[in-house]
């Protein structure tokens, strides 16, 4: 088809098979574009990539590792261009085993060279890269883009909002506890209306080293999932002290936060958002309360953790971007709880209410925020089985929950109905309209249910829940990243691979006769997932986040797959792929 042909209509395409190979699949009729890979120029200055040449400098200049969340926002701002625009992507976490030869996962923490580490920390982080289609529709990266940026795990991040300044967040190198060095484990995110992004902390334990038993405030550590390490899982703490927990209990605090980055202003420091409260942050998915406050759903991504939102006390304004600049460090952080006769009620988490008072250990806001979890749970929310993406469908105003799975669970509830939840499953909130005639995502309640139960469907044991016609290739489990394209069509990620033995990307209707019926679209390469499907305005593109190809390789000498560029003597490198037609 020619472009003006197809402009605006959805992807329409004939499934492909799901499984384990060196290169990646999509359907006849697609075509796959390498954006950027790890390791690419960002800057004029930045040399091109060579595993043999890496270096703490060079990585500074270059794209990140193992990206993650993708965000495209047109260029210039506002304008819903389709072929020029920014892409924010998150680099999650190194794998040093797959960067440096030689290297192995065993003992790894206890090899790794400095040098290696500051490679590591600069490759993790965000990166801000404009991109451009040419008349061919090829996109391509601007090399020395005047937005180009890299954010890394030792960027000074500032920290916002009520939690600000808090003795909890005090370090010997930042007394004031207004500043953190770094971001790291960024996950998923989100794009507010004013054209800024969200990149959500993750659960940062595996970063730091130290003994819990030995940290004044042992029981929070636990509940944030801190486990004894001598060097914290990639080794950073032998060479920065900073991410010894044993000489600094505090550093911890300032992470698992949501930060936000202005991408269309390079100088502007991120700013960490307390008032999102703090958990192991999956995404930040914006939609509008009716009265124009701004809606941010927020995902706990653990077993057992909670589902929640937060709501600005002021509304947005789209006429001034600047008054938007703080919006996000005055509201209210809610926690869902899921009833049986289908209403979600969304509990506040507000200091002095209820039992969020100095009886329970909470002397102000901040307490309430730097221990959500611990607050979340006296409110009586509902434990999830790990939510993952959580995101308004922006033609219904319905908003999705990926729940990848809790094997753990033995008591199931009205929202995790299986135990144990092996394969996952994805919920459905319906908002209530409000006086504009539009879903209201401030309402004190909505309605939910269940929409897709996964597993086989053929598994009487598995009870899987997908639509009748479902077919061998089209069922999933383990959901994670979901996105919508311009129709509203759900498009969900897996981050197993579980029992489907490789993961992939499926799309579905949320309404009408197909309602749930899914079917596969892209095969990535083995032992990666991929993450975060994104759509340019027109519906045109989809770009994908391809992250760790061959993961479970111990060394460089093991590898399954040389994907993308299969360069002899050079690793597999995670990518951000355009998925076009044509
Ligand atoms: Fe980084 Fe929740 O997956
Ligand atoms: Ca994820
Ligand atoms: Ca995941
Ligand atoms: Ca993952």
């Amino acid at each position: 088809h020619a472009a003006s042909e197809t402009a605006g209509q959805p992807f329409e395409f004939d499934e492909i098979a799901l499984e384990p190979r060196a290169g990646d699949r999509l359907p006849i009729g697609y075509t796959r574009q390498v954006v950027i890979r790890w390791g690419d120029p960002l800057f004029a200055d930045a040399p091109a990539f060579d595993v043999a040449r890496l270096s703490p400098a060079t990585a500074r200049r270059q794209f990140g590792i193992n990206n993650d969340y993708t965000a495209f926002l047109p260029l210039p701002l506002g304008s819903g261009s389709s072929d020029h625009g920014l892409l924010v992507v998150n680099h999650e976490y190194p794998n040093p085993q797959l960067m440096f030869p030689g290297l192995d996962v065993a003992g790894l923490a206890e090899n790794i060279t400095r040098d290696q580490v500051d490679i590591c920390i600069a490759a993790c982080g965000v990166s801000v890269v404009e991109v451009q289609r040419d008349a061919a529709g090829q996109w391509g990266v601007v090399q020395g883009g005047a937005y180009n940026r890299r954010i890394t795990a030792d960027t000074p991040i500032r920290i916002s909002g009520p939690a600000a300044g808090h003795p909890r967040l005090r370090t010997a190198a930042d007394p004031a506890g207004l500043w953190a060095l770094g971001t790291h484990d960024n996950c998923n995110g989100g794009r507010t209306p004013w054209g800024t992004v969200l990149t959500c902390e993750e659960g940062s334990a595996d970063f730091f080293a130290g003994h819990v038993d030995r940290h004044p405030d042992r029981a929070l550590m636990e509940r944030s999932h801190y486990e004894d390490s001598a060097h914290g899982r990639y080794g950073w703490a032998r060479f920065h002290e900073h991410f010894d927990f044993d000489r600094h209990p505090n550093e911890p605090n300032r992470f698992e936060w949501v930060v936000e980055i202005d991408p269309f202003d390079p100088e502007a420091p991120p700013v960490k958002r307390t008032a999102l409260g703090r958990f192991a942050h999956e995404g930040a998915h914006c939609a509008l309360a009716a009265d124009g406050r701004v809606v941010v759903y927020l995902g706990d991504d653990y077993e057992f953790e909670y589902c929640y939102r937060f709501t600005s006390q002021r509304p947005v304004d789209m006429q001034n971007r600047a008054a938007n600049r703080d919006l996000l460090d005055d509201g209210v952080l809610a926690v869902a709880r899921f009833d049986g006769d289908g209403t979600v009620h969304w509990l506040p988490l507000i200091w002095g209410q209820g039992p969020l008072t100095p009886e329970n250990g909470f002397a102000n806001q901040g307490d309430v925020l730097i221990e959500t979890r611990r607050a979340a749970d006296l409110l009586g929310a509902t434990p999830m089985d790990s939510p993952e993406g959580f995101e308004p469908n922006p033609v219904t105003g319905h908003v999705y929950i990926a729940l990848t799975g809790n094997g753990d669970r033995t008591e199931p509830n009205p929202a995790n109905p299986r135990a144990a939840n092996n394969h996952g499953h994805i919920l459905e909130m319906i908002p209530p309209n409000g006086a504009n005639g539009q879903p209201d995502h401030g309402a004190d309640s909505f309605a939910w249910d269940v929409f897709i139960l996964c597993g086989d469907p053929k598994n009487p044991q598995d009870q899987a829940q997908f639509h009748a016609d479902t077919s061998r290739q089209g069922w999933f489990v383990e959901p994670d990243n979901i996105g919508f394209d311009p129709a509203g069509r759900l498009w969900v990620c897996s981050d197993g691979p579980g029992i489907r033995g490789h993961d992939g990307l499926w799309v579905m209707d949320t309404t009408g006769p197909k309602r749930g019926l899914p079917r596969l679209f892209y095969n990535p390469p083995i032992q990666s997932e991929c993450c975060s499907p994104a759509f340019t305005p027109d519906g045109q593109t989809l770009f994908l986040s391809i992250q760790h190809p061959s993961e479970r390789a111990a060394n460089l000498a093991e590898v399954l797959t040389g994907w993308p560029d299969f360069a002899p003597g050079q690793p597999p490198r995670p990518a951000v792929i355009a998925i076009v037609r044509g």
